[in-house]
This record gives C-alpha cells, sequence and structure tokens, in this order.
C-alpha cells in the first residue's frame, strides 16, 4: 500500500523524506491555506521534494472553472494530480481532464456509489474520507471495503486513496482490505513507528549488554 503524506508543509513533507516510506502528497484548500507564500509555488516545491504523485485541488465549483483551474494545476509540474470535489461537475471535469491524459482524484467521497461514478469517468484516484465518516457515528471503514470490492468486480483501474485518516488503525486496516494508497497527516506517520514494548525491548537490550560485555572489557 503506497503511503502519501496529507499536509501541505515544505517542512513537514522533507522531514518525512529520508525514511523512505513516502511514495505521494495530498493537499486540499484547507491545508494549503495555512502555509505562507504562493500556493503555486508551494505545490512546486512539495513536487520537488517528493518526485511522486502530489495532489492539488481546484476550487472553482463549475465545470468551466474546474477544468481552467485544473489544467493550469496540471501544468505547473509533472506530478501534480488534480483533485476534483465530487458532485456533478466535478465527474464532467474528471471526464474530460482525463480525457486529456490529466491524473484527477475525485475527493470529498462518502458513499460507494459515488465511488463508482468516480471510476467510471477514469478519475486516477478516489478518496474516501473514513474520519469524517466516523464522526457521525459511521464505520468509514466499511466503505472502504466497499469500494475495493466494487473496484475489483469490473477491474475499475482507479486507485482508492484513504483519507480524512484520524490514527493508525485506519492505515492498518485500509492495508487489510487491499486499498491501493493511504494518505496520512505527518502526526498519524509518527504514530505507526510506536509501540511501548519496541522501545522497552531496547532498553533492556542495552542494559543487558552493558552490564555483561559494555564494562570497557
Ligand atoms: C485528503 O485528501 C483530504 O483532504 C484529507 O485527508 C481530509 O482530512 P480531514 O478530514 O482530517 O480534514
Amino acid at each position: 500500500m503506497k503511503l502519501f503524506v496529507d499536509s501541505a508543509s515544505v517542512d513537514a513533507i522533507e522531514a518525512l523524506m529520508p525514511l523512505r516510506i513516502i511514495d505521494g502528497v495530498t493537499t486540499n484548500p484547507s491545508l494549503l491555506g495555512r502555509e505562507a507564500g504562493d500556493p503555486h509555488d508551494t505545490l512546486r516545491r512539495i513536487c520537488r521534494v517528493v518526485g511522486g504523485p502530489v495532489s492539488a485541488e481546484v476550487v472553482a465549483t463549475d465545470v468551466d472553472g474546474m477544468l481552467e483551474e485544473g489544467r493550469r494545476l496540471a501544468d505547473l509540474d509533472e506530478h501534480i494530480v488534480v483533485k476534483v470535489p465530487f458532485g456533478k461537475a466535478g465527474v464532467a471535469a474528471c471526464a474530460a481532464l482525463a480525457a486529456d491524459g490529466i491524473r484527477v482524484n475525485v475527493t470529498l467521497v462518502f458513499s460507494a456509489s459515488q465511488a463508482l461514478l468516480a471510476a467510471k469517468v477514469g478519475a486516477t484516484f478516489v478518496s474516501p474520507f473514513v474520519g469524517r465518516l466516523d464522526d457521525l457515528a459511521t464505520a468509514g471503514m466499511d466503505l472502504i471495503g466497499q469500494i475495493v470490492e466494487i473496484y475489483e468486480n469490473y477491474d475499475f483501474t482507479t486507485s482508492v486513496l484513504v483519507a480524512s485518516v484520524r490514527g493508525p488503525l485506519h492505515v492498518v486496516e485500509a492495508a487489510r482490505l487491499g486499498a491501493d494508497a493511504c494518505t496520512c497527516p505527518p502526526k498519524v506517520i509518527d504514530a505507526l513507528f510506536g509501540h511501548p514494548l519496541t522501545d522497552i525491548g531496547l532498553e533492556r537490550f542495552l542494559a543487558d549488554w552493558n552490564k555483561t560485555r559494555g564494562g570497557g572489557a
């Protein structure tokens, strides 16, 4: 499963790259709006740092506006994937951009029917938001299972990109369900590393070594 960083902070992304576990980045208007400087410049810098797919979202809400903005975003860098919000306009824009060879991530997906439509118009990625469903007492991960099943039934090539991830359990469940990718805020990526037994185990190994062989002999 590919691991993406859900962030628009060049510093935060740069700090994670040496781990060699990051395959791409997702941004959205909320994340990009928090960063200082020109958003297009920030996106270009992220592309250079990651060298993999970087989702950049349109803010237009009509088809023509989405197409114009989407094409401008795609021209920024070869790694840009144009993100469009799900809806009739988003689906039409996805179909047109995909026909031009531009990769599209259909975002704000909350149902299997929406994911089916996104795949039919050639989305490269579909982004179901699991955390926001959990917030409404609806099991977000159930949706991932449904989408994976539907895409497998028809050999759709759209990748399931699990989004709105809140903790390591979402990541593990995404991998068990066969999701193609999972995008995580940096703090969730950090949390994937942690286990108290690893820390205790290392502490004991080092203490034992120092007691026996580490005394300078
Ligand atoms: C990524 O593509 C999404 O925009 C992001 O994961 C949304 O996460 P949130 O629900 O925590 O805002």
